[in-house]
């Protein structure tokens, strides 16, 4: 856990209080080694990754930001009443990004609501600039940003009697998961909320396989840019030789399994240098760089309670493109 101070490099290079680089180094050989080829979506975020995220959720094609941002600026006010029913809470929010949507709800909590925010993610320097824009938006409200990888650890600072507990985890980075793994981490999230904790998750629904597409295939390629970014990075941070030509972003929906795939697709037969070893690509083959399960609301339900999670509430936009729930963990004992 790596509690961010302002003291590290702002020089662009990579922040050395990032996760290390040999868990990236390991995870890399492994997902080459591995057949399908597979690299870790977490892996997307460094400082340019980040940026051309936040590019991303400006794309007319990428309904997902707008249409989470439209819940949230309609049902804010009852969300945050919900999660201060008991008194003030805490919220801390893994893979925080910008937190573009988290500032509508700390607004709507207010001072006298929310005690702390917490946010959580992979991209250190990124999340800084985030803590430092927050801090002079709401001046009143304590931010302690953590870099770290949620899927490890997930940092609590503070006391948990103070303040009740608020998991905050929107933007569909649920769907990121193959659903085993996507209830282990709630179960996480419920364990970190504690005893009448709450979790509070955006996620992404079932739709035109056609909108889905279009929302993963944008016009201007940024999500080419964004899904080719991976293996820049791993040239710059992992000393591997990618020719970025060679490799196509290729993105579609796959009804059988409900999700959106992303793949790097080698243009021809070539080979790759990774710490001393040599990676076989044929032509056409593909690195999977992504999974994005798509949820209707009852399945969404299922995941939370097998997670050990009621679910409370839960908010839609009026064309039911995506759903915001809100979970409790069980009161304690
Ligand atoms: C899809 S973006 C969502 C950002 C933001 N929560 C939002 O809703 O706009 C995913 C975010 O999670 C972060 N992230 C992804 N995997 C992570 C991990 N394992 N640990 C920490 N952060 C992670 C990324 O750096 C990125 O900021």
């Amino acid at each position: 856990m790596t509690p961010l101070d302002g003291t590290h490099d702002r020089t662009g290079a990579r922040s050395p209080l990032e996760p290390a680089a040999a868990d990236f180094r390991d995870d890399a050989m492994a997902g080459l080694r591995s057949t399908p080829k597979r690299l870790s979506p977490k892996y997307f975020y460094d400082t340019e990754g980040s940026q051309l995220f936040d590019a991303i959720c400006e794309l007319p094609e990428y309904y997902v930001t707008r249409t989470e941002l439209s819940i949230l600026e309609a049902e804010a006010g009852a969300i945050a009443s919900r999660l201060a029913a008991g008194g003030p809470c805490r919220v801390v929010e893994p893979g925080a990004g910008s937190g573009t949507k988290t500032r509508l709800l700390l607004r709507a909590l207010g001072p006298e609501r929310c005690v702390d925010y917490v946010p959580v993610d992979i991209a250190g320097e990124h999340l800084e600039r985030t803590a430092v824009e927050l801090r002079a938006e709401l001046p009143w409200l304590r931010v302690t940003p953590f870099a770290a990888d949620f899927s490890l650890e997930l940092p609590l600072p503070g006391d948990r009697a103070r303040a009740r507990t608020v998991v905050y985890f929107p933007g569909s980075t649920i769907g990121n998961f193959d659903p085993a793994d996507a209830e282990r981490l709630l179960g996480r999230f419920r364990e970190a909320a504690g005893p009448d904790g709450l979790v509070l998750l955006g996620v992404d629904l079932k739709k035109d396989p056609a909108e889905l597409h279009a929302a993963y295939n944008d016009a201007r390629g940024v999500t080419a840019r964004f899904n080719k970014n991976v293996l820049r990075r791993m040239n710059v941070e992992l000393g591997t030789d990618f020719d970025l030509d060679a490799f196509h972003h290729y993105a579609f929906y796959a009804p059988a399994h409900g999700r959106i795939e992303m793949h790097l697709v080698s243009v021809r037969r070539q080979e790759v240098r990774l710490g001393g070893e040599v990676f076989t690509f044929e032509d056409g083959e593909s690195i999977c760089t992504e999974r994005s399960y798509k949820y209707d609301l009852a399945t969404a339900e299922r995941l939370g309670r097998s997670a050990g999670l009621a679910l409370v509430d839960s908010w839609r936009d009026a064309e039911r493109r995506f759903a915001v729930l809100l979970f409790r963990a069980p009161a304690p004992a």
